[in-house]
């Protein structure tokens, strides 16, 4: 029988425990070590899973200390390049760091590059690509099951990195990885908004067009719709997908909608509802990554280049924005432009104090703004003199299903 692989996780938060779930599920790992700055968040770990690993307040000494095979990067948004580097360095065989792949796109570059020169293979956490639903939706629509597609739309929400990524990457692996040609979008920012540290705008337009002639549209914010998923029109039918199902409607059918709801390889998706996603993304995308660094598949579904280009859709967004201008890909500016639009005074808040979506996750004396605020150093604008931030609006509450 071949060894597990040993697994270590920096930052258990919420999306930790997915990443833990879904390393026992698949039966190929033995949980090693747990990295947090709070001893608290590791020790609700052992007793959700009944486990005991190694416990590091420093993820620094953990790499250092438990020769990993896998390490997940589960921190906030601006911690992802600084630990994945970080972990690249001591060569682990795999690196699973969560979405959005970076707070900017050449943070992104440098974890590719880290993970090249240390032969380390790198995955990002867009987990829905293991949904039995939306490979059957990428199948029918690879065999022509509704022609060629002529729009997708999306609905999200709660910050375009955020939420947004899982869409943009969505419609990637919905038209098997076809790469996006150009991007046209808008975003109203009026408050001075962000999600886990991450500056976000109020709302968003945005438009896709795809190398082979799709094209998609994401409306975040600016109706009260929000889900995981898409209406995909082709020219010959029809494909409504969520992450538990989907319908189909095309001459095969009758001109009748045609219900599916396909079944894991690890969890059926009846009686598990909304949890399907998160325990069945999470078993199948950690047994392929197992499969990767085992040397059984070539290539894992969720391996970085298809983030990197998912935050690139979503950096051109801004980019559009900021330039006025439909455009193209690859994005060459590297920094966030959102934020140079904010800080150059182009789009400064109309209604000034900083809040932030996600501030509940927070733990003990922390607040968003303190310098123990995951990320807040590194990015450097949290500093205490920061307005109080309204948590208690229409965004605060519990992560939604995006994330
Ligand atoms: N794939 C998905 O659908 C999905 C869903 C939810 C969250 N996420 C992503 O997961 C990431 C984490 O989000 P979350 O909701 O789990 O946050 P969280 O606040 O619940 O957890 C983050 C944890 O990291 C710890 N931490 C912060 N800085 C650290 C450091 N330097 N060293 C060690 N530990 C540190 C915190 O103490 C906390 O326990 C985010 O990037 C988010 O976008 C992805």
């Amino acid at each position: 029988m071949t060894a597990k692989l040993r697994a270590g996780v920096i930052g258990c938060g919420s999306m930790a425990r997915h990443h833990v779930a879904g390393y026992l599920a698949s039966g190929r790992y033995e949980l090693a070590a747990l990295a947090d700055l709070d001893e608290a968040a590791m020790a609700e770990i052992d007793r959700e899973f009944g486990v005991s690993p190694v416990h590091y307040r420093d993820p620094a000494e953990m790499l250092d200390r438990e020769r990993l095979d896998v390490v997940s990067v589960c921190v906030w948004h601006t911690g992802h390049a600084r630990w994945t580097i970080a972990a690249a360095a001591r060569r682990p065989r795999a690196i699973l760091c969560e979405k959005p792949m970076a707070e900017t796109l050449g943070r992104a570059e440098e974890m590719l590059v880290a993970c090249r020169r240390n032969q380390v293979k790198l995955a990002i956490g867009h987990q829905r690509r293991f949904l039995p639903a939306y490979t059957l939706a990428r199948d029918l629509i690879a065999r022509g099951a509704v022609g060629p597609v002529q729009l997708m739309v999306a609905f999200g929400g709660q910050g375009l990195p955020n939420y947004s990524s899982h869409l943009t990457d969505m419609f990637r692996y919905l038209l098997s990885d076809d790469d996006c040609r150009w991007v046209m979008g808008n975003v109203e920012r009026k408050t001075d908004r962000h999600e886990r540290t991450t500056r976000i705008e109020d709302g968003a337009v945005a438009v896709f067009e795809f190398a082979r002639g799709a094209r998609a549209l994401i409306l975040a914010d600016v109706t009260p719709i929000m889900f995981q998923g898409a209406h995909v029109y082709g020219s010959e039918g029809m494909i409504e997908l969520q992450t538990q199902g989907l319908r189909l409607l095309n001459r095969e059918t009758g001109g009748t909608w045609q219900e599916h709801r396909p079944d894991g390889r690890f969890f059926p998706v009846t009686p598990l509802g909304e949890a399907f996603e998160w325990r069945e993304g999470g078993a199948a995308q950690a047994d392929e990554l197992a499969d990767w660094v085992l040397g059984k598949v070539e290539t894992h579904r969720g391996q970085a280049e298809h983030g990197y280009r998912a935050l690139e859709m979503i950096h051109a967004v801004y980019e559009s924005a900021r330039c006025h201008e439909k455009v193209a890909l690859p994005l060459q500016t590297r920094v966030n432009p959102l934020d140079l639009m904010v800080e150059s005074g182009h789009l400064a808040p109309q209604r000034p104090g900083r809040y932030d979506i996600r501030a509940f996750l927070l733990r003990g004396e922390q607040t968003w703004w303190s310098e123990e605020a995951p990320g807040a150093g590194e990015r450097g604008a949290a500093g205490p003199d920061a307005a109080r931030p309204d948590v208690t609006g229409p965004d605060a509450g519990p992560a939604g299903p995006g994330g």
